[in-house]
């Protein structure tokens, strides 16, 4: 196959049978579950664990897992030492990518990734993934205290993921309502199929390198406003809207300009992403549990999705899971330059069921190109040239 299709749309890049998208339809599936069921009922330990083993864990598997995370979360004091020597200034995102990939160098164990069956085998696998995941949203939090000139607070074992992540962001006891709100985030944004992050780690993956740098590839994947960095971007562009009255005008300048409208559009749905749904419920719910007042930021975000309804429905462009979750973000406290780092912390699940998968039956991947470069000619030397 010659023809070269721009961003790979339509091209096969694997086969995967962890997650899929019914793009016309709006459906998401974990393992044959639809989003909707996993949000309303699991957890985000057990839907990692699906994602991950193919089947809904049995009572005592999560136990064990669950137990797993909560005794991998402290991380050694060399890492604080050198996230506090990180500008206070520098995205979240930039930090996550370095303390990710630090993380190899404190807990080293990729010796066997040698393209033999060692690095297939479960037990290394899984471990690999556990100290990954349960340090991911450690790191976020730490490095919330640390850029605000605190020490980071210890993690607790008695507290569930999402419940600990907000603990150390904090120092205060969680709320539980917050707690599972997050989760049920953590759970709709755990994985995407192939997306461009997702992409990016089967790539790192498939050429044997280590999963610390499998995940740094995609967090640094991420952090694009095209993809996960648009969930920050979502807030801003609300915040410069100001007001439901200005929408239009805004939109129409905007769109005239051929400028992104933030948290709208994705090459698979064709249709509102399903998370979106959910979420623009959630935060409907979370407003309804607060005495029914109704953020500005929500009014803004209704009358834009209804105006851009009009003009870019007919092209498929709905809003996607960034435009409703950072809303949900801000009414819970969380600073703006966070989302994508809680983005991060969720695709983290899904990154690794795919790193797993590729090691499973692993080819580098190596495509080719179409050259549209100059044809073979001689070196001319500097004096003699033209
Ligand atoms: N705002 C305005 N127009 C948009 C749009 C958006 N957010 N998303 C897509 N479109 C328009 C494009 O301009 C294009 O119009 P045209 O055919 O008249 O040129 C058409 O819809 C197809 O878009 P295209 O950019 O080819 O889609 P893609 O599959 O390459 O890109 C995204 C998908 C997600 C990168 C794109 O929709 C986007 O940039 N969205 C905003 C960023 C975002 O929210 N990303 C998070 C994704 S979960």
């Amino acid at each position: 196959m010659n023809e070269y299709l721009p961003g790979l749309e339509g091209v096969p890049a694997t086969k995967s049978n962890i997650s899929d998208i019914d793009g016309e339809r709006g459906i998401l599936s974990y393992r044959g579950y639809p989003i909707e069921q996993l949000a309303e009922h699991s957890t985000f330990e057990e839907t990692t664990l699906l994602l991950l083993d193919g089947e809904l864990p049995r009572a005592e598997e999560l136990a064990l897992f669950d137990e797993q995370i909560r005794r991998n979360r402290r991380v050694k004091f060399n890492i604080r030492t050198l996230m506090k020597a990180l500008p206070a200034t520098g995205h979240p995102m930039e930090m996550l990518q370095t303390a990710v990939a630090s993380l190899g160098m404190f807990y080293p164990g990729s010796e066997c990734l040698t393209g033999g069956d060692a690095c297939t085998e479960l037990d290394y696998v899984h471990n690999m993934t556990v100290k990954i995941i349960a340090r991911m949203p450690v790191l976020v939090a730490m490095w919330e205290q640390i850029r605000n000139g605190y020490d980071p607070i210890e993690p607790r074992t008695d507290l569930s993921y999402s419940a600990n992540f907000l603990y150390m962001m904090t120092g205060e006891e969680p709320d539980d309502l917050l707690a599972e709100i997050l989760d049920k985030c953590l759970i709709l944004h755990a994985e995407h199929t192939i997306n461009a992050s997702t992409f990016a780690a089967l790539v790192a993956g498939s050429t044997l390198a280590s999963p610390y740098g499998v995940v740094a590839a995609a967090i640094g994947t991420l952090s694009g406003p095209l993809h996960g960095g648009a969930n920050e971007k979502v807030v801003h562009m609300l915040r410069e809207i100001g007001s439901p009255e200005n929408v239009r005008p805004w939109l129409e300048k905007k769109l005239a300009r051929k400028e992104k409208i933030w948290g709208m559009g994705h090459r698979e749905y064709k249709v509102k992403d399903p998370r979106a749904k959910i979420l623009q419920q959630m935060v409907e719910d979370l407003m309804a549990r607060r005495g029914g007042k109704v953020s500005s930021l929500f009014e803004i975000a209704l009358a834009l999705e209804e105006a851009a309804a009009e003009r870019l429905g007919p092209k498929g462009v709905y809003p996607n899971v960034d435009f409703y979750s950072g809303i949900l973000y801000d009414e819970m406290g969380i600073p703006t330059d966070q989302f994508t780092s809680i983005f991060a912390v969720a695709r983290s699940a899904g990154w690794l069921a795919h790193w797993r998968e590729q090691l499973g039956d692993n080819r580098i991947f190596r495509p080719t190109q179409v050259y549209t470069g100059h044809p073979l000619r001689d070196y001319v030397p500097p004096a003699e040239r033209g």
